[in-house]
């Protein structure tokens, strides 16, 4: 059968014209209707968790706007919490985790227990596949994801956000072993996590790792590029054709080699990339995926179309997929998406 979902055809290697488009953060509070739904819980998990509620708002922005892909409605710190590391968000704080600092930190993650936990988001991923079809979304993929170790490593390290991760860059250095250790139970886990959304209906299997630009390029092999092959590798075994994104935040010229190294079919650029210098140093047929500033679509207007047009001109003749450097911010105003589309597709 050829293939009809244009999302899946940019990720084959296909230079689809105009490039499939969906927005990181497409579900989310600059949306009336998500910020209804979040007021019937009391907390963000417990929305990741109801699979009615979350499958009802990764439909939400399709609905509005059918983007090409949907994202499933969930968080990267659904995994740390699966595996029995507590995880709370603090309105206007953000998350807020335990900091794991040390060896008993990480043999009191429980692997065990991913499957139980992570339940109600495989329920989600079979709901929100129904929903694309009973809503006559036929040519919208369906994307699930993970952070990727680095990234979510970074969050329980530091135990929340934090500018420039600076605890657990050192605790890299201080500590090798024990890091490493980390970043390969976290890696086991989303094979594990990621699997089980395959099977339960994701199409297309993306993985965050926002922080990946903070670590200089020898940590960067060792607990970027080399985790990433590993989950590729292992997920390629089970699921040959299923494709893969990588979004390597941050992460400059090392782009390149991220891309040769772990074998994903795309690669994210963010805000701050060139697309043509990205190009450049990318294997053929590797997808690129990017790259409008999020806050172009706060400003709107000229700025807005002019960007959108420059995206564009370098996303032309070759597999791509159109998207942001970073995700949609809350202020972003719902028509100022209504008119990227327009420019888009038009
Ligand atoms: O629409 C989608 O993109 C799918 C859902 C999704 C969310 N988070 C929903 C969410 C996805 C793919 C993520 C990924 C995510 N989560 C990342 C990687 C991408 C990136 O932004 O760099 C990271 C680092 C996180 C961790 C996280 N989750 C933070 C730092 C926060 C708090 C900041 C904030 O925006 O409030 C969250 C919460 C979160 N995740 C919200 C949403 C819609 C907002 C919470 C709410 O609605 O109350």
């Amino acid at each position: 059968m050829t293939e009809h979902k244009p999302l899946l055809r940019a990720l084959a290697g296909e230079a689809v014209w105009p490039p499939p488009l969906w927005l990181m953060r497409q579900a989310g509070r600059y949306l009336p209707e998500y910020r209804a739904v979040r007021a019937t819980v009391p907390d963000f998990i417990g929305l990741c968790t109801s699979p009615d509620k979350a499958a009802e708002v990764t439909l939400q922005p399709i609905r509005r706007y059918g983007f090409d892909a949907a994202i499933l409605f969930s968080d990267i710190l659904i995994l740390p919490w699966a595996l029995g590391h507590g995880l709370a968000f603090k309105e206007g704080e953000g998350p807020v985790l335990p900091r794991l600092r040390d060896r008993a930190g990480v043999d009191a993650l429980d692997p065990t227990r991913v499957a139980a936990a992570t339940a109600p988001v495989m329920e989600t991923v079979r709901r929100v596949r129904a929903g694309l079809i009973a809503e006559g979304f036929d040519r919208t993929a369906l994307i699930g994801f993970t952070g990727a170790p680095f990234t979510v490593a970074c969050y329980m390290v530091e135990g929340g956000g934090s500018r420039d991760f600076a605890a657990t860059r050192a605790l890299a250095y201080a500590d090798p072993a024990l890091f490493t250790l980390l970043i390969n139970v976290l890696s086991e886990a989303s094979v594990t996590y990621l699997s089980a959304q395959a099977e339960a209906g994701a199409e297309v299997l993306m993985l965050f790792d926002s922080w990946a630009g903070v670590l200089s390029p020898s940590l960067f092999a060792a607990h970027v590029i080399a985790p990433t092959a590993r989950i590729v590798a292992a997920l390629r075994t089970r699921f040959p054709s299923l494709p893969i994104i990588g979004f390597p935040r941050l992460s400059g010229m090392l782009i390149g080699t991220y891309a040769r190294e772990t074998g994903v079919n795309a690669v994210g650029m963010d805000t701050g990339m060139d697309p043509t210098h990205v190009a450049a140093t990318l294997p053929p047929g590797i997808a690129l995926q990017g790259n409008l500033d999020p806050m172009v679509l706060v400003a709107g207007g000229s700025a807005l179309a002019d960007e959108a047009t420059r995206v564009l001109r370098h996303l032309r003749g070759r597999p791509a997929i159109f998207n942001l450097g970073h995700g949609i911010v809350p202020q972003t105003p719902p028509a100022h998406v209504d008119e990227l589309v327009r420019l888009v597709r038009a």
